[in-house]
C-alpha cells in the first residue's frame, strides 16, 4: 500500500519509492473555470472516476469576468424570446460563421441550464413576479441575461464548485499541465507540475477534456489574468487536434483605461445593458455614426427610439451601444483614433445622466466599487473612462458539435479553449451558457468513452514521461553557442504582448500581420536563448518559461490567421480588405502542427451546411 495523497485521499503510485507521483482516473479534465467545472460534474455523475487539475486556485477563472449574465431564452421579461431568436441571434453576432449545430444546441439547452444551476443554489436577481430576472446585451432581441447584479460569473463558479467539492471530485490546484500523453494516437493521461514543488505527477487516464480558457495574456492590454496562456490550445495542436478560427479575436469595448495599473480591467456590458450610453471628448453620443448596414433593421437610429427599448422590443430597434462587441469597440477605436478621446485616452461611458444613485447601486455594485476604489470616481455621479480590452478568443480546438470530442480519441474541449461556437464573434453572455451546455456534454461523453475501452485502456509509456520531464525541465538548462543564456522570460512576454497589441489588435494590415509573424519568429529564436535561474521550488520564472512556449505557438496561430482571410468579420478587421466576402463567409480557416512539430499547416475547409428547417430563420 503506497502513501495517500494529501489533499485527495488517493493512493499515490510511486511516490513513495522516489519516484514520481501518479494517480488513475477515468476523466481528467484541465481547467477549473465553469467549463470545467461543469464538464467535472457532468462526468462524475455519469460514474466516471474523475479529477480536475488546474494551475491556478480553485474558483479563480476567468468565468468570473463575464460578469453581466447568462444568456438564456427562459422568455421571464419577453415570453416572445424562444431558443429560434436566441439562435438567430447568436449566428448573425457571429456573422454566420459559427458552428450551427453548436448555435442550435446552446440556444436550445441553455434555459434548463441555468435552471440548474439554481436548483444547485444559485441565487439570481428576480423580476417583480419572482422569476429569474433578465437584462439586456449587446446583439441579443429580447432582455436574456440571467444575472446576479454584476457578479454573475462569479455566483456560477460559487455554485459549481461548491457542487463539485460536496460530490467529493478530486481537485489538483496549483498544478499545471505541461503534455498530453497518448498511446497509439489516443489519449493515455497528462503530464504536470505542481507549482509550489516543482515535483512532477502523471495522470493516467483515458478522457482528458481541457477547459483551460483563452488566450488573452499574449496581449498587452487585456481582461485576462495571468493563467490565460493557451495552455489548452497548445497542448490540444501538439497532440495533433485541430484548431480553428483562430484570427477571431475579442476586444470587449469597456475596459478600464485609468489608473495605468488597472488597463485593460473590465467594465461589464451591463453597463450599457442597463441604459448607459458611450460619449465623446465633445460630448456626441457617437455610436449612432456607426450602424453597419448588416444591423441596420436592428438597431435605433434616433436617441427617442433607443430610449425607448428598454420598455418597448416590440415597435423599437435597440440602442446602437447594444450592438455586438466587434462593432462597437472598433466605433471607440475609430474615435480615440480621431482625437476624439478622453484625457486618459479613452471614451466615456455614462450612467451617471441615465439612471438613478440608487439604481446604479443595486444593478451595478461591482462596478460601484470597482471604480470608486481603483480610480477614484463616483459612477453615480460622473462618466468611467473606458476603452477596448482584449477579453476572448473565438477561436479553439475543433470538436464534433454534439460531444465536444477533437480529433484525438479521448480528447475534448469545452469553453473558451474550443472553437466554432461563437464564429466569428461572440455575444456578451453567450460564454456562460456555453460552458454550461457544453460542459455537461463533454463531461458526459468523456465518461462514456471510458466505459466504451472495457479493459482496453492505453497505459502511459514511461519514454514518454521522461521525454516530458526533459522538455519540462529545458528552461533550467542553459543555452549554449552565441548569446546562450541571455533571455529571461520577463522580457520575452512583454515584447510578445507589445508585438500583439500593436500588430494583430482591432485593426489589421498585410505588412502589420507580416511585421508580426517575422516578431513571433525572432521572439521564438530568443526563446532558445533563454533560461531561468533557481531550482523547481515555486520558481515563476519556470512556470513562465513553460507556459511562453505555449503563448508564441498559439499568437503564430493568431497571425497567420488573421493574414491568410483576406476580408473582415467580427473580431478580425483587415483595413486593406474592409467588410466581408461571400467567398470567405463560407469557410474555416483550420491549423494544425505538422507531423515534426516544426511548423503550424494552415487550411481552408468548408463551413458545415446548415439544414433547411433552420437556414429558414435567416430568410
Ligand atoms: O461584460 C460582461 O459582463 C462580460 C460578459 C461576457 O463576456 O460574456
Amino acid at each position: 500500500m503506497g502513501d495517500r495523497h494529501p489533499m485527495t485521499g488517493n493512493e499515490m503510485s510511486g511516490a513513495e519509492a522516489g519516484g514520481m507521483e501518479r494517480h488513475r482516473y477515468d476523466v481528467v479534465v484541465v481547467g477549473a473555470g465553469g467549463a470545467g467545472l461543469r464538464a467535472a460534474i457532468a462526468a462524475h455523475e455519469a460514474g466516471a472516476r474523475t479529477a480536475i487539475v488546474c494551475k491556478s486556485l480553485l474558483g479563480k477563472a476567468h468565468t468570473v469576468m463575464a460578469e453581466g449574465g447568462i444568456a438564456a431564452a427562459m422568455g421571464n421579461r419577453w415570453p416572445e424570446d424562444n431558443w429560434e431568436v436566441h439562435f438567430r441571434d447568436t449566428m448573425r453576432g457571429g456573422k454566420m460563421l459559427n458552428n450551427w449545430r453548436m448555435a442550435q444546441l446552446h440556444a436550445q439547452e441553455a434555459p434548463e441550464r441555468v435552471l440548474e444551476l439554481e436548483d444547485w443554489g444559485a441565487l439570481f436577481d428576480r423580476t417583480d413576479d419572482g422569476l429569474i430576472s433578465q437584462r439586456d446585451f449587446g446583439g441579443h432581441r429580447y432582455a436574456r441575461l440571467a444575472h446576479v447584479g454584476d457578479r454573475t460569473g462569479l455566483e456560477m463558479i460559487r455554485t459549481l464548485q461548491q457542487r463539485a467539492v460536496a460530490l467529493g471530485i478530486d481537485v489538483f490546484m496549483e498544478c499545471t499541465v505541461t503534455e498530453l500523453l497518448k498511446v497509439d494516437g489516443a489519449i493515455a493521461g497528462a503530464f504536470a507540475y505542481w507549482r509550489e514543488t516543482g515535483r512532477f505527477v502523471v495522470f493516467e487516464a483515458p478522457s482528458v477534456v481541457l477547459a483551460t480558457g483563452g488566450i488573452g495574456k499574449s496581449f498587452k492590454v487585456t481582461s485576462n489574468s495571468w493563467e490565460y496562456t493557451g495552455d489548452g490550445h497548445a497542448l490540444a495542436l501538439r497532440a495533433g487536434a485541430a484548431l480553428i478560427n483562430m484570427e477571431f479575436v475579442q476586444f470587449h469595448p469597456t475596459g478600464m483605461v485609468w489608473p495605468p495599473s488597472v488597463k485593460g480591467l473590465l467594465v461589464t456590458e451591463s453597463v450599457r445593458g442597463d441604459g448607459g450610453i458611450l460619449t465623446n471628448s465633445e460630448g456626441k453620443r457617437f455610436m449612432f455614426d456607426y450602424i453597419p448596414e448588416y444591423f441596420r433593421d436592428e438597431t435605433a437610429d434616433t436617441v427617442e427610439e433607443a430610449d425607448r427599448w428598454y420598455e418597448d422590443k416590440k415597435n423599437n430597434r435597440r440602442p446602437p451601444e447594444l450592438l455586438p462587441r466587434d462593432e462597437v469597440a472598433r466605433a471607440i477605436n475609430s474615435e480615440i483614433k480621431a482625437g476624439r478621446g478622453t484625457p486618459h485616452g479613452g471614451i466615456y461611458l455614462d450612467i451617471a445622466s441615465r439612471r438613478s444613485p440608487d439604481f446604479i447601486r443595486k444593478r451595478l455594485p461591482s462596478m460601484y466599487h470597482q471604480f470608486k476604489e481603483l480610480a477614484d470616481v463616483d459612477i453615480t455621479q460622473e462618466p468611467m473612462e473606458i476603452g477596448p480590452t482584449c477579453h476572448y478568443v473565438m477561436g479553439g480546438i475543433e470538436v464534433d458539435a454534439d460531444t465536444e470530442l477533437s480529433a484525438v480519441p479521448g480528447l475534448y474541449a469545452v469553453g473558451e479553449c474550443s472553437g466554432g461556437m461563437h464564429g466569428s464573434n461572440r455575444l456578451g453572455g453567450n460564454s456562460l451558457s456555453d460552458l454550461l451546455v457544453f460542459g455537461r456534454r463533454a463531461g458526459e461523453a468523456a465518461a462514456s468513452y471510458c466505459v466504451s475501452l472495457g479493459e482496453g485502456r492505453p497505459a502511459v509509456r514511461a519514454e514518454d514521461v521522461k521525454a516530458a520531464e526533459r522538455d519540462a525541465l529545458a528552461p533550467f538548462e542553459v543555452a549554449t553557442g552565441p548569446g546562450g543564456g541571455t533571455e529571461n522570460p520577463y522580457t520575452i512576454q512583454q515584447d510578445l504582448q507589445q508585438s500583439m497589441n500593436d500588430l494583430v489588435g482591432i485593426i489589421r494590415t498585410r505588412p502589420e500581420l507580416e511585421r508580426s509573424l517575422e516578431e513571433l519568429r525572432r521572439l521564438r529564436e530568443r526563446a532558445r536563448r533563454m533560461t531561468v535561474e533557481g531550482h523547481r521550488q515555486y520558481n515563476p520564472g519556470w512556470h513562465l518559461a513553460l507556459d511562453l512556449r505555449n503563448m508564441l505557438l498559439v499568437s503564430e496561430c493568431i497571425a497567420r490567421a488573421a493574414l491568410e482571410r483576406e476580408e473582415s468579420r467580427g473580431g478580425h478587421t483587415r483595413d486593406d480588405f474592409p467588410g466581408p466576402s461571400p467567398e470567405w463567409g463560407a469557410k474555416n480557416l483550420v491549423l494544425r502542427l505538422a507531423a515534426d512539430g516544426s511548423a503550424v499547416d494552415l487550411a481552408h475547409q468548408p463551413l458545415p451546411v446548415m439544414p433547411d428547417e433552420l437556414k429558414k430563420f435567416f430568410e
